[in-house]
């Protein structure tokens, strides 16, 4: 039951004590929320990871990419745990190693590799941080680096400083959202399209592009579109509408802001009077942040309920079983991330965490 399965939470957390760190995202659900030493976007639970270096193991109540980033950024000997290793991301599998070397491979017969006389090489890798350990190794091996969805904007400008143009994989809305913001012309965004030569783009297409995008895209944030906005606006006369920039562009330039998961949040926050707010992110989140700012009239645009199907894999049940592992010196579900991937991907994750304004 429930009420067992709190006991034996609390009990083996009890005993392990400082030992355990558990991190959960904003999108878990309330049940697993509950247990949270840390609660945070995915910047902030990559973060916290390096805040607890006396922990034995940290206990990642996300999914795959951000315990395989925990798992890099933390000490060798502590242990990180995925209660369940089904919880991974769509998104994050939409890029593999072997399209972005293919792709990379075509761009530098391209571009060549030589820098311009400005010392700016021709293509500087990104990745979303909601990618595999191997893409940032890769960035991290080709002078590139990760961005999340709260430093996007500075992860760009880092690029430009450095490069003539990005490759920005796997969300092409995040790439797309933040360049636009930036001043980037979509003419100047070709999308890559792994399965065509050169992307199925023209050579000149390319010579001009400031940001290469791949196909990616999250399936829960894609659910988001402008005719529920416009709804939510005619029904709710002054709603302020906040959405994640994983939504598609029109849905972004039809909101009145967009930010990462931290930055809705804090939107929210910030909220002096009684104010009405409708919301593109995952449903979890939304019904929390309504929790917990009953003032508000808080609701999710998408009426049909939207959670992320993988990240509610974490169950406390997997959490229970785990734990209580731990508590008989047994660690389940360990994620790692082989020495030769981790080096180069802890180069371009600090490269992130250096660039944060
Ligand atoms: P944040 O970086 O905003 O936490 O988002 C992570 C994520 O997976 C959004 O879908
Ligand atoms: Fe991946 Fe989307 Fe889930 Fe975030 S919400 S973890 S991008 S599938």
């Amino acid at each position: 039951s429930d009420a067992e399965l709190d006991a034996r939470i609390r009990a083996a957390k009890a005993t392990l004590g400082d030992r355990a760190v558990v991190l959960g995202h904003f999108y878990q659900r309330d049940e697993v929320i509950e247990y949270a030493d840390f609660v945070g976007d995915s910047f902030q639970l990559a973060n916290a990871a390096l805040t607890r270096p006396d922990a034995e193991a940290i206990i990642f109540c996300g999914v795959h990419f951000m315990a395989e980033t925990a798992d890099i950024l933390s000490r060798p000997d502590q242990a990180v745990i995925l209660p369940n290793l089904a919880a991974g991301c769509s998104m994050a599998d939409m890029a593999d190693i072997d399209s972005v070397t293919e792709c990379w491979e075509q761009l530098e017969e391209l571009y060549g590799t030589e820098p311009d006389a400005d010392g700016r090489v021709p293509v500087i890798p990104v990745t979303y941080m909601n990618s595999s350990a191997a893409l940032k190794g890769f960035c991290g091996d080709h002078g590139g680096i990760v961005c999340t969805s709260s430093n996007a904007a500075t992860v760009l400008e880092w690029a430009f400083e450095r490069g003539q143009r990005v490759l920005f994989f796997p969300d092409q809305h995040l790439g797309r959202n933040t360049a636009k913001a930036m001043g980037v012309p979509l003419e100047k965004m070709p999308m890559w399209n792994p399965r065509k030569d050169l992307g199925g783009n023209d050579e000149q297409t390319l010579q001009d592009s400031r940001v290469i995008l791949w196909h990616g895209f999250c399936s829960v944030h894609k659910r988001f579109n402008v005719g529920q906005i416009d709804k939510a606006r005619a029904e709710n006369p002054g709603v302020q509408v906040i959405v994640h920039p994983e939504c598609p562009m029109e849905v972004v330039d039809a909101a009145d802001s967009a930010g990462s998961t931290d930055f809705i949040k804090k939107a929210i926050a910030a909220a002096t009077e009684p104010a009405t707010f409708a919301i593109g992110t995952e449903i979890n989140m939304v019904n929390r942040l309504a929790a917990e700012y009953p003032q508000h009239t808080i609701f999710c645009l998408d009426p049909v309920i939207c959670p992320c199907s993988t990240m509610y894999r974490i169950h406390p049940g997997y959490l229970a079983w785990v734990l209580e592992a731990l508590v008989r010196g047994e660690v389940l579900n360990r994620i790692t991330v082989d020495d030769e991937v981790a080096g180069p991907a802890r180069v371009a994750l600090e490269r992130m965490l250096a660039a944060r304004p």
